[in-house]
């Protein structure tokens, strides 16, 4: 695993599939070639057809592989930031070479950290390390090559559903393609959208995917609650199709090039011309009553996410909404967040030629956080992963890592809170207590009072 040379990030979406290949050097990415497909066999960002997934992503990667002229053969992919949870976990090790840390010991710090205590359908798939302790030393970024007996890895493990991240596995594997490591979306997007004080003081972002949109809240730079919300802007071209009695693509079509969030962007004067499928002749409608369509969805789903969002204070954080993915498009969205949730709504969209969109804001997000990884931060995932160590610029060091050794008996840090699964219409959230930073407890604590209640 290295952040430099070619990089290739895989986003399967519930409407579209997403692939960007980056050339990456010094922790800059730049981009080079994007592909896209429909996707077929995705529901609510989780793959439901292997088969037809697989067809798909074969779809997008050949049009990178036309524009690089060479065969892709390995991809980062996203994870959704649905059903994820959150578990602060601790590794501790004897230093192996004579006091001389290494990456091999950081590796071991890995190994032991997680032996959690997981249930059989969950599988870890970010580890990210706070802090490394040597002897009785904290706060250590990166302890290689320093002198000690012990060593010590804080860190925070994020785990995901073991069906949600097999099917996806398996539907880039069909595809050809080899899957170097997963990455948590609303990780790649914390670390790439937001600048250095929006991670410190607290932002809230938003996707607006087709078939889900998920909140993340960060603040001193972590993630601090996720909640996603089964509904996207797929729904509201279903709403349009029902309430209009409109083929579903002439729905899509009308949310394009016509729709507005709010309807009071609308102009009533304005007459749309629509072919409903059971009338022989076509008629019109106002461009305010197709607003209105979209507006009670939009205010559904920016309510049930706002309720859970205001619960742990998220609204007083100064960073205010960045909102992206491609249902953030849609006319007068922005506005809408701005209006419902009374803060700051800023729309972010890659500037690269040829994304303009804020659809692919998660593909963009993924190649730039694989690009900005540290060594040391590349040695934990590899260990995660259970990949021969490789530091940059220094040969391979050593034998394949155990890979499974999750279930040995090991002191949960922090409790988990199962989020409910398989309830439609129903956000489902995860919230990160911090019982490892007492020091900074009472400065959050004003932020995020029912959290730590
Ligand atoms: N200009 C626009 N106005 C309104 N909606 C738009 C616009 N452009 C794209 N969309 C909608 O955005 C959605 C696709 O966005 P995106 O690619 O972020 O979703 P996805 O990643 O496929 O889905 P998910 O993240 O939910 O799995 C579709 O529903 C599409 O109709
Ligand atoms: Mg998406």
């Amino acid at each position: 695993m290295a952040n430099h040379g070619l990089i290739v990030g895989l986003d399967v979406g519930t409407n579209t599939i997403k692939v960007l290949a980056a050339d990456v050097r010094d922790q800059q990415a730049n981009i080079v070639a994007v592909g896209r497909s429909v996707a077929h066999g995705v529901k609510k960002g989780v793959v439901v057809d292997i088969d037809a997934t697989a067809t798909d992503i074969r779809q997008a990667v050949a049009q990178i592989n036309e524009q690089t002229e060479q065969p892709i053969t390995e991809v980062v992919a996203s994870l959704p930031a649905s059903n994820i949870q959150i578990q602060h976990v601790k590794g501790t090790v004897t230093v192996q070479d004579s006091q001389h840390i290494s990456y091999e010991d950081v590796a071991n710090t890995v190994q032991e950290a997680i032996k959690i205590q997981l249930p059989s359908d969950r599988e870890v798939v970010e580890l990210i390390p706070t802090e490394f302790v040597v002897d009785d030393f904290d706060g250590i970024q990166d302890p290689n090559d320093m002198v000690g007996m012990r060593l010590a890895m804080h860190g925070i493990a994020y785990t995901a559903p073991r069906n949600v991240m097999g099917n996806l596995r398996l539907a880039i594997n069909k595809a050809g393609l080899q899957l170097r490591d997963f990455v948590l979306a609303p990780l790649a997007y914390s670390k790439t959208l937001l600048d250095d004080g929006q991670q410190e003081f607290g932002t809230i972002l938003l996707d607006m995917g087709a078939g889900q949109t998920s909140a993340t809240v960060v603040h001193e730079h972590q993630l601090k609650f996720l909640s996603s919300f089964p509904a996207g802007s797929d729904n509201i071209s279903r709403d349009i199709s029902a309430v209009l009695e409109l083929g579903l693509h002439d729905a899509d079509m009308l949310k394009l090039d016509s729709g507005f969030a709010l309807s009071k962007l609308a102009q009533e004067e304005n007459q749309l011309v629509i072919k409903k499928v059971s009338a022989e002749e076509p008629e019109q409608i106002s461009e305010t009553l197709l607003a209105q369509i979209i507006e009670a969805r939009v205010m559904q789903i920016l309510g049930k996410l706002g309720e859970k969002l205001d619960l742990v204070g998220a609204f007083q954080m100064p960073g205010g909404v960045i909102v992206t993915g491609g249902g953030a498009a849609l006319r007068g969205m922005t506005q809408a967040i701005h209006e419902t949730y009374n803060v700051q709504t800023k729309l972010f969209t890659p500037d690269d030629i040829g994304l303009r969109h804020p659809g692919y804001a998660g593909a963009w997000a993924l190649v730039h956080y694989a690009a900005q990884q540290t060594p040391i931060q590349l040695i934990v995932k590899q260990a995660l992963y259970g990949l021969p160590l490789i530091v940059l610029g220094q040969p391979s060091m050593g034998a394949q890592l155990p890979r499974d050794r999750r279930n040995e008996k090991k002191k949960q840090k922090v409790e988990q809170q199962r989020a409910p699964q398989n309830e439609p219409e129903k956000a489902e959230s995860t919230e990160v207590t911090d019982e490892e930073q007492p020091k900074k407890k009472n400065r959050i604590k004003n932020f995020f009072a029912e959290f730590f209640d």
